[in-house]
């Protein structure tokens, strides 16, 4: 399969923009911690975020934010989770307590729990969409923004903290700041397409 930029069929404005704004997007942590990103931008992506598609619209999306000492309350969340497994290492456990200071401000997003199990995990599909338009967004209005997981998706107290169930999934923490250094793109990939035409 070849794209339309290189056969030279119709393109539109629209897809061109688009494409530049999906390939402008990276994960980039080169970012002003202390220049804040105000609480109405943050809301502006999270709407943004509610545009993916969701099967049988169950609108399974959660935001909480974290800013200011509200950041020092997640890293001490996943500081004592990783002490009550028994991790002693000085360094490992000041890292978790302060990482989400690199950033004004940290977005925990949750994709609600749903007694269906197939419902359960498309909600999360859902909000891993929804996630790519949240970054989208954020490169569109020039900041830097970086999808973090790891152990602090799994401890309850996260969850508690940004006031969601025990049952829901935390599908991404992500950083949001302004920029303080571009990142190079990666090297281009082809597709992988199998074409079944007959
Ligand atoms: C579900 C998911 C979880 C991720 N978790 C982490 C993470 O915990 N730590 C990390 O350094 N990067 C994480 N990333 C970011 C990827 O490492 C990053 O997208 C990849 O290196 C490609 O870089 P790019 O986003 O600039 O294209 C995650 C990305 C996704 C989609």
């Amino acid at each position: 399969m070849t794209s339309a930029r290189t056969t030279g069929e119709a393109t539109t404005p629209g897809f061109e923009t688009l494409s530049e704004l999906v390939r402008a997007r990276r994960s980039n942590l080169r970012m002003d911690a202390d220049r804040p990103v105000p609480p109405e931008v943050v809301e502006r992506l999270c709407d943004l975020a509610m545009w993916a598609p969701n099967h049988m619209r169950t609108n399974p999306w959660k935001f909480a934010l974290f800013t200011g000492d509200g950041r020092s309350r997640l890293g001490a969340a996943l500081e004592a989770a990783q002490q009550a497994r028994g991790e002693a290492d000085p360094d490992r456990l000041k890292k978790a307590r302060t990482k989400y200071l690199r950033a004004p401000a940290m977005l925990v997003v949750g994709s609600a729990a749903h007694d269906d199990p197939v419902f359960h995990a498309e909600n999360r599909d859902a909000v891993a969409a929804g996630v790519e338009n949240l970054l989208l967004g954020a490169t569109a209005l020039g900041l830097a923004s970086y999808w973090s997981t790891g152990e602090v998706v799994t401890v309850p107290a996260v969850k508690a903290l940004a006031g969601f169930e025990p049952g829901d999934q935390i599908v991404a923490v992500v950083y949001l700041g302004w920029p303080v250094a571009p990142l190079p793109a990666p090297p281009k990939l082809a597709p992988p397409i199998t074409v079944v035409d007959d």
